[in-house]
C-alpha cells in the first residue's frame, strides 16, 4: 500500500473507490469549488488536516460537536464504555438514562426510540405516522432537509402547492407522489393543502437550517400545530440540528409548541452515529414490540453513541447555553459589520449557535430567498476564509456551527478572517 499523505494524494486515492472521493456528497465542495482538506486530527475548535494546517471549524460534524471535537469529558466516556464493549445489541442503562434526559429535557418526548442517523430517525417518524393516521401523505417545506428517504427527496416547484416529483434518481415516482411540499413560512398553503388532502404528518424544521438559517416567526408553527388539529395529521418536528442546540428543550420549547414526534440525532449522540424519535406514550405505544409499526437496528441504542451523548448533555447547563449565546451574538454583530463595511449587500441570521452569512439583501425567509443570495461571492469568500485557517461550511445553504470551545478569541480570529476575506473577494 502507498501512504499519501498530502490532501491532494488523499483525494485522488479517494475518487477512484469513493463516489467523488467522498462518503456524503456536501464535503466534495461541490458548491465552492477547491478541494476539501482531509482531516486527520482535531481538538476543540480546530481540526487539523492532513497538510499539517490546523483549521477553526465551523462545520463541527454539522452541528453533532456542541461541546467542541474530542471534548475530554466525552472523550472519557467512550474510552470507558469502549473497554466494557462497543456493541451488546441487548438493552444497556446507557439507553434508558439518555431516554430519561431527553424526557426529561423535552416536553412532548415522553418516549423514546434510538436509531442511528437523522435519516432514519425521521423515515421512522413518518412510518409511525403513517401508522397512527392510516393516511400516506406527509407535507414538508421546500428548504428543509429531513435526511435521504425516499419519502422526503421530494420538493415543489413553483405556487402554492405542488405534489411532488423525485428530486434524486431511483426515488419511484409512486413514492414522490405522496409528498407535498409549500414555501417555508406559508401557513395558508400549508392548510389549503391540509384542507384539500389526509395528510399523515406535517413536518418541518422547527428553525430551519438546511436552505441557511432561517427562523421563523412563531406565529408559523403555532398555526401549523392548528391545522395538524383541525384536519386530523400529525405534527412532526425536526429536531436533527436543533434538538439540544437552541435550547435543552430544543426549538419547540423556544417557541412553546408541541409537536406530535420529535426528531433528533446530532448532540444526543456527542459525535457518534445517532438518531431518536420521541413523542407521546400512547403514540409511541404503537413501536414495536408494544405496537405493529415495526422498526428496528444492529446498532441502534448504541453504548459508545449512548455515552457520549450522556456525556454532552451534562454539559449543556444553563451557563452553557448562555454562552452559546452570547458567542453567536457576538460573531453575528462582527459578520454583519464586516459585511456593510465591505460594501456587500448581507443578511446574518442566527439562532443562538447557527448562524448564516447569506449574501443577498433580503432577509431569508424561505428557499426562493435563500437563492436570492450570490453563491459566487459565497464560493470565493469560503475560500478566502479556508486560505486565512477558517473552515466555514461548503455551501451557502448550510448553518455555521459554534461550539462552546469557540471561546472569544476563536470569534475574534474568525470576525478578523472574515474582515479580511470580504475585503479581498471586493
Ligand atoms: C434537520 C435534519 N434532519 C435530518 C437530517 C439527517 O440526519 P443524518 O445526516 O444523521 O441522517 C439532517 C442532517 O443534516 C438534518 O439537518
Amino acid at each position: 500500500m502507498t501512504l499519501v499523505s498530502t490532501n491532494r494524494g488523499l483525494l485522488e486515492r479517494a475518487r477512484r473507490v469513493m463516489p467523488g472521493g467522498v462518503s456524503s456528497p456536501v464535503r466534495a465542495y461541490g458548491a465552492v469549488g477547491g478541494e476539501p482538506p482531509f482531516i486527520v486530527a482535531a481538538a476543540g475548535c480546530h481540526v487539523t488536516d492532513a497538510d499539517g494546517r490546523e483549521l477553526i471549524d465551523l462545520v463541527c460534524s454539522w452541528g453533532a460537536l456542541i461541546a467542541g471535537h474530542a471534548h475530554p469529558r466525552v472523550v472519557a466516556a467512550i474510552e470507558a464504555q469502549a473497554r466494557r464493549g462497543t456493541s451488546y445489541g441487548a438493552p444497556t442503562p446507557l439507553e434508558v438514562e439518555l431516554a430519561e434526559e431527553i424526557a426529561a429535557s423535552v416536553a412532548s418526548a415522553e418516549m423514546v426510540r434510538f436509531v442511528s442517523s437523522g435519516t432514519e430517525a425521521v423515515m421512522s417518524a413518518l412510518r409511525l405516522a403513517r401508522a397512527a393516521t392510516g393516511r400516506d401523505a406527509v407535507l414538508k417545506f421546500a428548504g428543509c432537509y429531513h435526511g435521504h428517504a425516499d419519502a422526503l427527496l421530494a420538493r415543489a416547484g413553483s405556487g402554492i402547492a405542488t405534489l411532488g416529483l423525485p428530486d434524486s434518481a431511483g426515488v419511484p415516482a409512486s413514492v414522490a407522489r405522496d409528498t407535498v411540499t409549500v414555501a417555508y413560512g406559508d401557513l395558508d398553503a400549508a392548510a389549503h393543502v391540509a384542507g384539500r388532502t389526509p395528510l399523515a404528518a406535517i413536518i418541518v424544521e422547527p428553525v430551519a437550517g438546511n436552505m441557511g438559517c432561517v427562523v421563523p416567526d412563531r406565529s408559523f408553527l403555532v398555526g401549523l400545530r392548528e391545522v395538524a388539529d383541525r384536519t386530523g395529521s400529525l405534527l412532526v418536528f425536526d429536531e436533527v440540528i436543533t434538538g439540544f442546540r437552541v435550547a435543552r428543550s430544543g426549538a419547540q420549547g423556544i417557541f412553546g409548541v408541541r409537536p406530535d414526534i420529535s426528531c433528533f440525532g446530532k448532540i444526543i449522540g456527542g459525535g457518534l452515529p445517532v438518531g431518536a424519535y420521541a413523542g407521546s406514550r400512547e403514540l409511541m405505544s404503537l413501536v414495536a414490540p408494544l405496537g405493529p409499526v415495526y422498526q428496528a437496528g444492529t446498532l441502534s441504542g448504541n453504548p459508545l453513541a449512548m455515552a457520549a451523548g450522556l456525556a454532552t448533555l451534562e454539559l449543556l447547563d444553563g451557563t452553557a447555553y448562555a454562552t452559546l449565546e452570547a458567542r453567536g451574538a457576538r460573531l453575528q454583530r462582527e459578520l454583519a459589520l464586516a459585511a456593510s463595511t465591505a460594501g456587500f449587500a448581507a443578511r446574518v441570521q442566527r439562532a443562538g449557535s447557527l448562524l448564516t452569512l447569506f449574501f443577498t439583501d433580503r432577509t431569508v425567509l424561505n428557499e426562493g430567498d435563500a437563492q436570492s443570495s450570490d453563491r459566487g461571492r459565497f464560493a470565493r469568500f469560503h475560500a478566502a476564509m479556508l486560505r486565512r485557517g477558517v473552515m466555514l461550511p461548503p455551501s451557502q445553504f448550510e448553518c455555521w456551527f459554534l461550539s462552546l470551545a469557540h471561546d472569544d478569541d476563536a470569534i475574534a480570529t474568525i470576525a478578523d478572517a472574515a474582515t479580511a476575506s470580504l475585503k479581498e473577494i471586493g
